[in-house]
């Protein structure tokens, strides 16, 4: 009894500290690699629930990286958020990241989507795009696909060290294992139809230009085309095609946008509180539509023509955390293979 009420009293003393030491944060300093406009009123709705301001400092996420390292134990940061599970483990494997234990992350967050110390709160697809005139839909099924010598000549793709590519890696990974997914890339690059270059909306221009005739893009790149009103784009939508890879076998590849608190964050009862709410609904919408991407928590609502044109799909289950852990023997691979 004596224990269970120590233990108790205890607890209710250790949770008031972290209410005091929540209180008392007036600001947040976020370090974030992410540069899309429509973060503003992610940001701006904070600070007008909580009274908490946010300092940012945004960079690309190496530079972000190198900020902390130098600056240490006296590092002002006390949020990194970032897109790619590849770019977050690397994060964490630099041992930056604190671990958060929230009930409301743990309830709203699926657990294939977090890990102890980094969160995930949107998601995007890598899909499979391709010309019309060029190539038919049967072809390009399953990533695998893209590997088949009827495709010599047709296929395009940004660079295999980007880490949207080394993330698609290491589910093939996962799922073909490392000696076929080193056949797989060796036989990709036997495809190309020119060495990789630009990024993903790049490959979907060329696609449809017919430079290329299949390309792998995010479903947010293609979105933001779909969603355009240009008659460029419009013209760019008429002549390609989109396919969901791997339906039938492990689910198409999803990567996703994330953030965790630094260990040495000097407001972590700010930091834990910001984490929240990225997850709570109107955070959600936020931040999915923003960049066209699916909101984490289930039954929040999107409002996007194209996302709703692109429709559902079955997504790969791998949980994230476990798949960025693979993204460095990827790039081994891909070095090996000569997918640069
Ligand atoms: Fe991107």
């Amino acid at each position: 009894m004596m224990k269970t009420v120590l233990a108790t009293s205890i607890a209710t003393a250790l949770s008031l500290c972290a209410v005091q030491a929540g209180a008392a944060d007036t600001e947040l300093n976020l370090y974030s690699a992410r540069h899309y406009q429509t973060d503003e009123a992610l940001y701006s709705n904070f600070t007008k629930q909580t009274g908490i301001k946010i300092n940012r400092i945004e960079a690309k996420e190496d530079e972000l990286l190198e900020r902390v390292r130098n600056e240490g134990a006296n590092s002002p940061a006390d949020v990194f958020i970032t897109v790619d599970a590849a770019r977050l483990a690397k994060a964490d494997e630099l041992g930056i990241f604190a671990p958060v234990k929230s009930k409301v992350l743990e309830e709203r967050i699926p657990a294939h989507l977090r890990t102890e110390r980094w969160f995930s709160y949107s998601t995007r697809a890598r899909v499979i795009v391709y010309n019309k005139d060029m190539v038919k839909p049967e072809q390009v099924q399953t990533y695998e696909n893209l590997a088949d010598p009827a495709l010599k000549g047709k296929v395009c793709t940004r660079s295999g060290s980007h880490p949207y590519n080394l993330s698609l890696g290491a589910a093939l990974v996962r799922h073909d294992g490392a000696e076929a997914t080193e056949n797989w890339a060796r036989n990709v690059v036997a495809n190309f139809a020119r060495a990789p270059k630009g990024g993903d909306t790049d490959q979907i221009k060329a696609v449809a230009a017919g430079e290329c005739g299949v390309a792998i893009a995010n479903t947010y790149y293609l979105a933001r085309i779909m969603n355009s009103s240009k008659p460029e784009d419009k013209e760019i939508v008429e002549r390609i095609g989109t396919v969901w890879p791997n339906q039938k076998s492990w689910g198409t590849h999803i990567n996703v946008s994330g953030a965790g608190m630094l260990k040495t964050a000097p407001n972590k009862g700010a930091a834990v509180k910001f984490l929240e709410y990225l997850a709570s609904d109107e955070a959600q919408a936020y931040f999915a539509n923003g960049n066209n991407e699916w909101p984490v928590v289930a039954g929040v609502k999107v409002n996007n023509p194209a996302l709703d044109k692109l429709g559902a799909f079955k997504a790969d289950a791998l949980p994230v955390g476990e798949l960025a852990k693979t993204a460095a023997e990827a790039q081994r691979i891909y070095d090996r293979a000569g997918f640069r």
